[in-house]
């Protein structure tokens, strides 16, 4: 059977250089036999965290439901029956964008975290499905991991979302211009990681 990879993207425009290394990553997954789906999350209605942690409250291996109901569950429905994921976003402000942290913030279901409780615990610590991480930004790409927040926060998420990165594209110098294009070797590595999650 072909596998399944959904892509999340949190960037502000389809035609910018992160939903361009998106779709190369896709394409590489598709050359291998995999079905792909793309989530822009600037489509998606999804609200902010309350903090109420109500999804964190009740012990045990499943996700805690979120009392909102928006297009949140659509999305965890799809990650969840996906073999592998490509979480991705633009570099703002040092971290991932306010697109991505929205949804970030909302994984929480994925912990147990009752009241009392100091911190919280991933409920399920197994990473079944494979990840590849995407950030685009202005400043050179090996500084994406040195000098902001986001990878970090592309891990967190997907750790919360029970996969293990298998590689991840820090794509730098991509502020030059209105409408990015990426380098051609950039692109040839986007493809090869998406082989790798087919
Ligand atoms: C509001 C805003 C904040 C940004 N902050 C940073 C930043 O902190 N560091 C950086 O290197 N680039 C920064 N950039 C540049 C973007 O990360 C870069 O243009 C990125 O490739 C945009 O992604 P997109 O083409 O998918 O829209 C910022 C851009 C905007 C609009």
């Amino acid at each position: 059977m072909s596998a399944r990879v959904v892509a999340i993207v949190g960037s502000y425009r389809e035609s910018g250089a992160t939903e361009l290394a998106v779709a190369a990553v896709l394409e590489g997954a598709r050359a291998k036999g995999a079905t792909t789906q793309t989530i822009r999350l600037s489509e998606c209605p999804i609200e902010f965290c309350a903090n109420c942690r109500q999804c964190t409250q009740a012990p045990g291996g499943e996700r805690g439901r979120c009392r909102q109901h928006d297009g949140l569950e659509q999305i965890l429905a799809a990650v969840e029956s996906a073999d592998a994921i490509v979480l991705a976003s633009p570099v703002n402000y040092y971290n991932v964008t306010a697109l991505f942290r929205r949804f970030l913030e909302r994984l929480l279901g994925y912990v147990y975290w009752p009241w009392g409780q100091n911190g919280p615990t991933l409920r399920c610590k197994l990473q079944p499905r494979k990840a590849v991480l995407v950030a685009s930004a202005g400043m050179p790409g090996f500084l994406i991991p040195l000098a902001t927040g986001a990878a970090r926060a592309l891990r967190l998420a997907a750790r919360m979302l029970g996969a293990k990165p298998v590689g991840q594209l820090w794509i730098g110098l991509a502020a030059g211009k209105p409408q990015p294009t990426l380098p051609a070797r950039t692109l040839k590595r986007a493809r090869r990681l998406g082989m790798m999650l087919a």
